[in-house]
């Protein structure tokens, strides 16, 4: 699989650039006080605290769609040693995940056992998934308020207090109607209206905050919207460009829940992948900021239906608009603006429109060719 050549490679090099066995200094930004103001700012501490031969031994809250990122963290397994990677959810995983190496119970709400986790595996690298996405967290505000918001700042503790580098996925429903949308640059207003993307916000600045007080390693990546072949859309608004191929091949008819003309940043999940590797392994001097947009394409319902009806002419595709869906969509970027990225850690992207949709019907395709044999 092209994601596991990718990822092979990109670990590899990882584990040649980082290392984090041994961590002279703790800070305990929630003990005694419970207060980051009792911190001293120590912006060296995380160049002391990575040995430069070690692996990094990953902590990976939630999934990351579906079981996409699991399939991945097999390949860094066998990289960073099997053990080293160590998966968590409050879902019971896929039984080939369970059986390809450490897997645990891990809610975010739960600051202690989130530290006993951290401590007790020595963990030096946090990637952190878990959330409640657009459409889900507007269904749901207070869950998604306190899973997006006070589990962020458990994270951001445990990793402060612990010296980890952490990553945080950000995403283009952190702008609002008030930003650029055409194209959207990294720095500009964000006046989102979901809980979703207010969350995403405050991890931003939350993020960035403890970075320059705190000296937090603290690395995010705004995705677009993420397409991938072996799981099913999980609760966004970009959800439809996922959801066409798996109807096309079914069924041969798909409904739309946006507009045909509307038009959002996406890219290919190996991608994405990729580039959350990339930022990771990054040297801290390339970095001149700690929060990125990346891009790879970007085209409309009606745009994507040409494509995939250039493999499969006789795929039918209505429209039934979501209201809540669209007016999301309507606030968000038409095209990201990932050029700091490209200039500061050598961005570069795939996967193009053409050969997404290639891929994605190849593989589904043939796995739906598989359950119908068996
Ligand atoms: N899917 C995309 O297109 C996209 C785009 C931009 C950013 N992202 C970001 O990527 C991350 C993962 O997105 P996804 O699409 O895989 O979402 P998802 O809904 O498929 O997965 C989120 C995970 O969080 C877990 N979770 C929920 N509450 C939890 C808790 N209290 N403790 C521990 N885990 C908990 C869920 O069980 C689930 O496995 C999110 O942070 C999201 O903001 C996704």
């Amino acid at each position: 699989m092209p994601v596991i050549r990718a990822l092979s490679t990109v670990a590899k090099q990882a584990l040649q650039g980082f290392g984090c066995e041994c961590q002279p200094f703790t800070i305990a930004v929630r003990s005694i006080s419970f207060s980051p103001r009792q911190v001293t700012s120590d912006a060296s501490f995380h160049s002391v605290s990575f040995s430069e031969t070690a692996h990094p031994k990953v902590l990976i809250t939630g999934k990351f769609l579906g079981q996409t990122f699991s399939l991945d963290v097999v390949s860094c397994r066998k990289q960073f040693g099997n053990n080293n990677v160590i998966l968590s959810d409050i879902r019971k995983p896929p039984s080939h995940v369970f059986h390809s190496g450490p897997f645990i119970y891990s809610d975010i709400l739960d600051y202690k056992n989130l530290r006993e986790i951290v401590v007790n595996n020595r963990i030096t690298w946090l990637i952190h998934y878990s959330a409640l996405l657009s459409a889900v967290g507007e269904a749901n505000v207070s869950l998604a308020r306190s899973v997006n918001i006070t589990g962020l700042h458990n994270i951001l503790d445990i990793a402060a207090e612990h010296g980890l580098r952490l990553f945080v996925p950000s995403t283009i429903g952190a702008f609002g109607p008030t930003s650029p949308r055409n194209p959207t640059p990294d720095l500009c207003v964000q006046r989102p209206r979901t809980i979703y993307g207010v969350s995403k916000v405050h991890a931003e600045l939350m993020g960035e905050y403890y970075h320059h007080r705190y000296g937090l390693d603290f690395r995010c990546l705004r995705y677009p919207g993420i397409i991938s072949a072996d799981s099913q859309p999980g609760g966004g608004t970009t959800d439809y460009a996922v959801q066409i191929f798996h109807d096309a091949i079914k069924t041969g008819k798909f409904e739309c829940n946006l507009k045909p003309d509307t038009r959002l940043p996406m890219m290919y999940i190996d991608d994405c992948l990729r580039a959350t590797l990339e930022v990771m392994e990054a040297p801290a001097e390339s970095l001149s900021m700690r929060t990125y947009n990346i891009n790879a394409m970007s085209f409309t319902p009606e745009e994507l239906a040409t494509e995939v009806q250039k493999h499969m002419p006789d795929v039918q595709v209505t429209y039934k608009v979501d209201h809540v869906r669209q007016a999301i969509a309507d606030s968000w970027p038409q095209n990201f603006d990932d050029s700091n990225a490209r200039k500061d850690w050598g961005w570069k992207h795939d996967y193009d429109l053409p050969e997404l949709v290639q891929t994605m019907l190849n593989f589904i395709g043939s796995d739906s060719r598989v359950a119908r044999v068996n």
